[in-house]
């Protein structure tokens, strides 16, 4: 299995490209299940999800086109997507094991033919993850859902219902199977305490392209009207938020000086506050974000994680990395994700002083984290074992680097670009 392996210590300094995000990519691929017209993707990132979501749309009869790389040189890829029918409606236990996100064929595949099987997840290494909340709020528009040998068998005999459905919690998957869903729903849909994740509002803006009438976008109500219909539209994926707070976090634990191209600092505010308050300098220019480090004596700093627009779950393995070299103290709080600390023993194992407390870890700065093999269950958790390496004295190797691949595009180039001593070896 691959490693990446990291000598640390070198402020990084130079830029990096930011791609579109997955977390948008996903659903607004799974959207292309509504309409047998193309659905033209831009800014697509490469990364093993996408390939995944990809397998999944073909068995469910969407045909793709690559039209090539994105004409500025970035790397993000144009993509047609066209469902022109589905023999097969199955999500299989195969890939909804090895990728939560197949889940959000669900909703699409129900407005569409009136029937989908979806394997059930199971847990995984961030938390139990039911999708209760996904077929609750189904069941609310008229879907009959059976289970069935590990299958969710979801079937809506006289189509979907227009319904208000009020979300006990936010849910970002559910909110997005939902707004899918109601777009071909006979009637009204109106859904309360809905996520206002960014990547939601893509997909909505999206679904709006296609046709879909959708009102209180970026709000937690969203008020859709069912058409009979969605047509093909062309739409360019949001910028990735996430992978934007990760090389924000990359510059700041090397105290180093990076201009962040494409980024969009309004998408990720939470985690500047909290940044500008260990001590941070991050400038909007016209060139991109610019982050500056340099020479800075960093202190700690509370952070809670919460639905957007609060302290993303998906930043908080990154800023514990960060909070483990300043020369204070910070309480993490995570409420997301019963299970999201992980990272925790591995970064100890670098010479972190990281004590959990229930849903809480109390980070003491120390003076250097020192190189170590690490390995660890998910995706956040090994990017903030990559950056804790490239802080820490000495060599640090990361394994398991299959969970990079789901989420960073071509990781290691782009801190390398920037002077980080980083390798993959292949084994
Ligand atoms: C999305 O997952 C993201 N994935 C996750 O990103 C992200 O961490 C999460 O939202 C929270 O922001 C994608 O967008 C593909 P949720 P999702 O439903 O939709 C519980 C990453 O690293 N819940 O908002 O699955 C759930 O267990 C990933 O890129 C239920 O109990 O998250 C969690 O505690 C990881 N029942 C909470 O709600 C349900 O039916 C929020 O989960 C659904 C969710």
């Amino acid at each position: 299995m691959d490693r990446i392996r990291i000598r640390g210590g070198r402020p990084l300094e130079g830029r990096v490209p930011i791609g579109g995000a997955k977390n948008a990519a996903l659903p607004l691929m799974a959207a292309s299940l509504l309409t047998d017209e193309p659905v033209t993707l831009a800014n697509l990132p490469h990364l093993a999800d996408i390939s995944t979501m990809a397998n999944l749309l073909a068995r469910n009869g969407v045909e793709m086109g690559m039209n090539g790389d994105m004409p500025d040189g970035h790397t993000g890829r144009v993509v047609s997507l066209q469902a022109r029918d589905a023999a097969d409606r199955t999500a299989p236990y195969d890939l909804v094991r090895r990728m939560r996100a197949s889940v959000l064929v669900l909703g699409p595949l129900l407005a569409r033919y009136g029937e989908a099987r979806v394997s059930l997840p199971g847990g995984c290494a961030i938390g139990t993850r039911p999708v209760d909340l996904h077929l609750q709020s189904l069941q609310e528009l008229g879907v009959e859902v059976e289970i069935e040998g590990g299958y969710i068998h979801a079937r809506a005999p006289r189509g979907l219902k227009g319904a208000t459905v009020i979300f006990p919690f936010v849910s970002v998957g559910a909110t997005e199977n939902l707004l899918m869903a109601a777009a071909l729903a006979d009637g009204e849909t109106v859904l309360q305490n809905a996520a206002r994740e960014p990547e939601v509002g893509d997909l909505a803006r999206c679904l709006q392209g296609m046709g879909a009438d959708i009102e209180g976008i970026d709000s937690p109500t969203l008020r859709v009207r069912g058409v009979g219909s969605l047509r093909g539209t062309r739409h360019d994926v949001i910028v990735d938020r996430i992978e934007t707070g990760t090389y924000l976090i990359a510059t700041a634990v090397t105290r180093g000086h990076v201009l962040l191209e494409n980024a969009r600092l309004d998408l990720t505010a939470a985690l500047v506050k909290a940044l500008d308050e260990a001590g941070v300098t991050i400038t909007e220019t016209d060139a991109g974000v610019l982050v500056d480090a340099r020479d800075r004596r960093l202190t700690g700093v509370d952070v809670m994680t919460e639905p957007y627009p609060g302290f993303p779950t998906d930043m908080q393995a990154q800023f514990m990395a960060l909070m483990a070299t300043t020369g204070g103290a910070s309480m993490i709080t995570e409420t997301i994700f019963e299970n999201r600390f992980m990272h925790v023993p591995e970064l100890r194992r670098m010479g972190a002083d990281v004590t959990v407390h229930g849903a809480s870890a109390i980070v003491r700065g120390v003076e250097r984290l020192s190189g170590a093999p690490v390995m660890a269950t998910d995706l956040r958790a090994s990017v903030s074992l990559i950056l804790a390496g490239l802080a820490a004295h000495g060599t640090t190797e990361v394994n398991r680097v299959y969970h990079l691949d789901r989420g960073y595009e071509r990781l290691e180039d782009k801190l390398a670009q920037c002077g980080a001593d980083i390798e993959r070896v292949k084994e």
